[in-house]
């Protein structure tokens, strides 16, 4: 371990910002020479994660995923509202995928953040919607909808895939029905912004931005538990698992074979061949992934790895993600087919 740490030392380093007059506006108290510590290897600079290695067998990152995983991606989309393919990254990001200027560190302007429904909000706060630019997701109950759209509802459809929504989709998850990248149930309505206090309202009052640590010092000065929400968070992880063992029974009884979920190797949901329920290293092959979907299970596969794939769901906007999830628990208790039943619950308002 303590080579680990040494490795880590080693590569750490100190940036300052001496805030001009310029940068400090309207008479804030200057605030002179604020250390960041900023280590390379982890979060944004985890230069060894798969979000930076995923391209390396091929020639450059294509378009359509450099804006939030390639160097100069995210500056390119702010000014053109569009992205080239881009090179390889190979230390994580830079400072200046964020930073506009290098003497100030002022970071790139951010009118607006456009979800992949479509819908765009401004949160108010620049740096919030810096971030909401990468952490949003790249599906929503639009094309969940187009993909399923005209189908019988319990029919399995060789033409349905593994809709996925992407990774640490946080900024979606905070903003609820405003982004609509859960899949919203038809008829129902559901939660927007999950407003905290102001000082923690944005993802910079609770994250480090470089590191992307939670500051969870701040949390106890207020909260009893560890930090605020830890319930909801708890309430969240348990309707997943009913949620997951409500998608096993479906498939097996409407679709004819059994699925389960590997956090190994897209596209994670794969036929359980031998039913034991989940799936063994000789079931991941591209040619077993499942295939009997209905639109009902799309719809359901779709919001419990929304909610897997933000592992803040339960802090960033609890309702929200205990809506989806208890919607999808109802619809796939009223085909008759899933084993379960929701009397015990009450869906969050
Ligand atoms: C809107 C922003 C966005 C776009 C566009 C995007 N990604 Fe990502 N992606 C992310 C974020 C944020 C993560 C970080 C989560 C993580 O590392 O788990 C991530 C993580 C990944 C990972 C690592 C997953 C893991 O297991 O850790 C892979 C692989 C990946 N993306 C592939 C792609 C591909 C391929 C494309 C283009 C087709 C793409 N991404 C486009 C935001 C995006
Ligand atoms: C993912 C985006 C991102 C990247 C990449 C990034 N920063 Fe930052 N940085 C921010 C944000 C956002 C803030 C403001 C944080 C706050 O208000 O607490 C910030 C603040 C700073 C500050 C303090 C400035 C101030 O006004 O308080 C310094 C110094 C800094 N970053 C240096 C760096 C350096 C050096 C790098 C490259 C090694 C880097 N940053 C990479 C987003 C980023
Ligand atoms: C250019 C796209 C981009 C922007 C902008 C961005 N992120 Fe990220 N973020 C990523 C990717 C990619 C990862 C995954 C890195 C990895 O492999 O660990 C990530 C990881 C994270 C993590 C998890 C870190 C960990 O190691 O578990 C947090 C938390 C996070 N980001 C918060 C933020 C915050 C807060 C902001 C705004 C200040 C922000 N991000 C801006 C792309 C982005
Ligand atoms: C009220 C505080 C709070 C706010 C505001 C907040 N988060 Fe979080 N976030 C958390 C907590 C708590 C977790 C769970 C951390 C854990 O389990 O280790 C988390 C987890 C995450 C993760 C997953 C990190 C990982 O490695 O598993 C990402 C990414 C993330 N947040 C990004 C964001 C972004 C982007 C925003 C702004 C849209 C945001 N967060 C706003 C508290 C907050
Ligand atoms: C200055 C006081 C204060 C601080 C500090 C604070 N919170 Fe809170 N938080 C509140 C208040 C007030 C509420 C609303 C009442 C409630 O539900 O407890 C709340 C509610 C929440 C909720 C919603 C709980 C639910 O059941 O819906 C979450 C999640 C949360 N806080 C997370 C955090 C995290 C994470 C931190 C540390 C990063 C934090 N809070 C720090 C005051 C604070």
């Amino acid at each position: 371990m303590s080579s680990v740490s040494a490795w880590r030392i080693a590569l750490m380093f100190f940036a300052s910002a001496f805030l001009t007059a310029a940068f400090a506006a309207d008479n804030a108290p200057k605030k002179a020479g604020k250390e960041v510590r900023i280590q390379l290897g982890v979060g944004h600079f985890n230069r060894d994660g798969k979000a930076f290695h995923y391209w390396d067998k091929e020639k450059e990152i294509p378009a359509v995923c450099a804006r939030c995983h390639s160097t100069g991606g995210l500056a390119q989309y702010l000014q053109e509202g569009k992205t080239s393919p881009a090179p390889q990254v190979k230390n994580g990001f830079a400072c200046s995928t964020c930073h506009a200027d290098m003497g100030t560190f002022e970071r790139r302007r951010v009118e607006k953040v456009t979800f992949p429904s479509g819908l765009s909000l401004d949160s108010g706060n620049n740096d919030m919607n810096l971030c909401m630019t990468c952490h949003q997701g790249r599906e929503s109950t639009a094309s969940v909808n187009k993909a399923i759209g005209g189908m019988p509802l319990d029919t399995p459809n060789p033409k349905l895939g593994f809709v996925h929504v992407h990774y640490f989709p946080a900024g979606a998850m905070k903003y609820g029905t405003e982004a609509k990248v859960g899949y919203e149930y038809e008829g129902k309505t559901y939660a927007g912004r999950f407003n905290h206090i102001p000082a923690l309202n944005s993802c910079t009052g609770c994250h480090d931005p470089h590191s992307g640590e939670l500051q969870e010092q701040k949390c106890g000065q207020c909260h009893r538990d560890r930090r605020g929400g830890e319930e909801k968070a708890a309430t969240v992880d348990e309707y997943k698992k009913e949620l997951y063992a409500a998608i096993q029974q479906y498939a097996h009884n409407v679709g004819g074979t059994s699925i389960a979920f590997t956090p190994e190797a897209y596209p994670y949901w794969y036929t359980d061949t031998n039913g034991n329920g989940k799936i063994d290293s000789d079931e991941i092959r591209p040619d077993n992934s499942y295939k009997a979907y209905t639109p009902r299970l799309e719809q359901a596969i779709y919001n419990y790895t929304f909610v897997l794939r933000d592992p803040g769901a339960g802090y960033h906007n609890g309702r929200y993600a205990l809506q989806l999830l208890y919607d999808s628990l109802e619809s796939l208790a009223q085909s008759g087919k899933a084993g379960v039943s929701i009397r015990d619950k009450q869906r969050p308002r």
